[in-house]
């Protein structure tokens, strides 16, 4: 589907409630059908992604009913599934349920689509392989044959920051002997042990660490925050769109998750969080953001893995920023969806943006007029999609975005919430 996108000559104003967090909504349906008995989840995200781990979550013998609540009942065992189980384009689905297969009584294959099938699974075949795991890949990618087996705990320093990594680990845990410790070098985002620990597993983080012990999960009823992964592209559209003035209502802000705000602060960006609370564990609050005037900034080293999915949108913003922008100790941003070093740059060149590559990030030379009159690539990418829209608002030519419909993947209701502002 191709969309034209115009500039938003009067900026965004008025209050929009944020959908479902798609990193949360995975781990609710996944650890909920683990736990025996039922569980009531309130504001499950509609995102492609998530549905498609309900639906392996289906697929191996839980009772999912997906109304206005997601209500699971499971036995708390799994069955050994008819087919291969579909994971789409979600790389969180692959990953997390690798680590609950690996320590089944079955056997089962795990597959995704061209863009998953080619997104590197080495970092989670390696540490699981180490727990006695027996996983058969392609050259460490999908499909995953994974023949499920006894487990033990190991002590795992992982290279990589990485939840998905972290979270595939720490599911095995929950069915291996003895202690199961992973460390990152960085602290990534931590709703598995957030909602590991609400379900009443054994798990205790410290620092960059988190251990876990073989446990039982017991059913839970949790509500899900706004994700402010989808929050971001609201917030810098208010940034970048002059006359703009929005409130963001119930947006995620567990600490692993805002370093778009840390970034927009430290760019000199109008933004402050409102009646900040907690739900399920998870910090919660609203936003309100105004058009500001813009520096650049650096963003590296930790701060990173708190803001890895609002690159793409964050390079938008960095056009706009008086200065040079550097991003730098990214370079797991190209085994995303796409290269998002390469297919950022690329596109954002189109439009006349400032914009060059580097291996572990970008650079961008801000403040520029983007000038759009063009046609701009999504790569089966959602964060492109919704990135692009937002810097073809401030576009002096209508821009048209191929492949608009991969919005889907995590935020269907993007374009109806932003007419809704404009
Ligand atoms: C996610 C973790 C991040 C993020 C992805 C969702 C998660 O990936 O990019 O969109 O839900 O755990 P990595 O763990 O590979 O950095």
């Amino acid at each position: 589907m191709q969309k034209k996108v115009f500039k938003a000559e009067n900026g965004l104003k008025g209050t929009v409630v944020i959908p479902s967090d798609k990193s949360i909504s995975h781990r609710a349906v996944i650890f909920a059908s683990i736990a025996k008995g039922k569980s009531v989840i309130k504001n499950f995200s509609k995102g492609q992604d998530p549905i498609s781990s309900l639906n392996i979550c289906k697929a191996l013998g839980a009772d999912i009913e997906l109304n206005n609540d997601l209500i699971v009942k499971s036995s708390g065992i799994f069955n050994k599934p008819k087919k291969a189980l579909d994971c789409g384009n979600s790389g969180t689905t692959m990953r997390l349920m690798a680590g609950v297969l690996a320590g089944q009584g079955f056997e089962s294959e795990l597959i995704g689509d061209q863009s998953l099938s080619k997104r590197p699974m080495k970092r989670i075949i390696e540490p699981l392989a180490m727990m006695g795991a027996d996983i058969n890949s392609f050259d460490y990618h999908a499909p995953l044959k994974i023949k499920g087996r006894r487990l033990c705990g190991v002590e795992y320093n992982s290279k990589l920051a990485s939840a998905q990594v972290k979270s595939c680990i720490l599911l095995a845990g929950l069915y291996a002997d003895g202690i199961t410790s992973f460390t990152e070098p960085y602290l990534s985002r931590n709703h598995s042990e957030i909602m590991l620990k609400y379900m009443g597993a054994d798990v205790t983080s410290s620092h960059n660490t988190v251990m876990i012990k073989k446990s039982k999960l017991s059913p839970c009823e949790i509500e899900i925050p706004g994700d402010i992964s989808s929050a971001a592209y609201f917030i810098v559209s208010a940034l970048i769109t002059p006359k703009s003035d929005l409130i963001i209502k119930n947006v995620g802000l567990n600490p692993t998750r805002t370093g778009i705000i840390d970034v927009v602060k430290s760019m000199g960006g109008d933004i402050e969080i409102l009646d900040e609370r907690e739900s399920s564990g998870e910090k919660i609050g609203d936003i309100r953001v105004k058009y500001s005037k813009l520096k650049a900034c650096t963003i590296e080293k930790d701060l990173i893995p708190r803001l890895i999915d609002e690159l793409p949108v964050i390079a938008v913003l960095a056009t706009q920023a008086a200065g040079k922008t550097v991003v730098k100790d990214a370079q797991d941003l190209r085994n995303k969806e796409s290269d998002r070093i390469k297919t950022i740059v690329n596109e954002l060149s189109k439009l006349g943006a400032d914009i060059s590559e580097t291996e572990d990030g970008f650079i961008v030379n801000g403040k520029k007029n983007l000038n759009g009159g063009c046609e701009l690539e999504t790569y089966h990418d959602h964060r492109l999609a919704m990135s692009f829209f937002v810097a073809a608002l401030i576009c002096c030519n209508p821009v048209l975005i191929k492949g608009f419909e991969w919005v889907g993947i995590s935020f269907p209701e993007f374009e109806k919430i932003f007419k809704s502002l404009l």
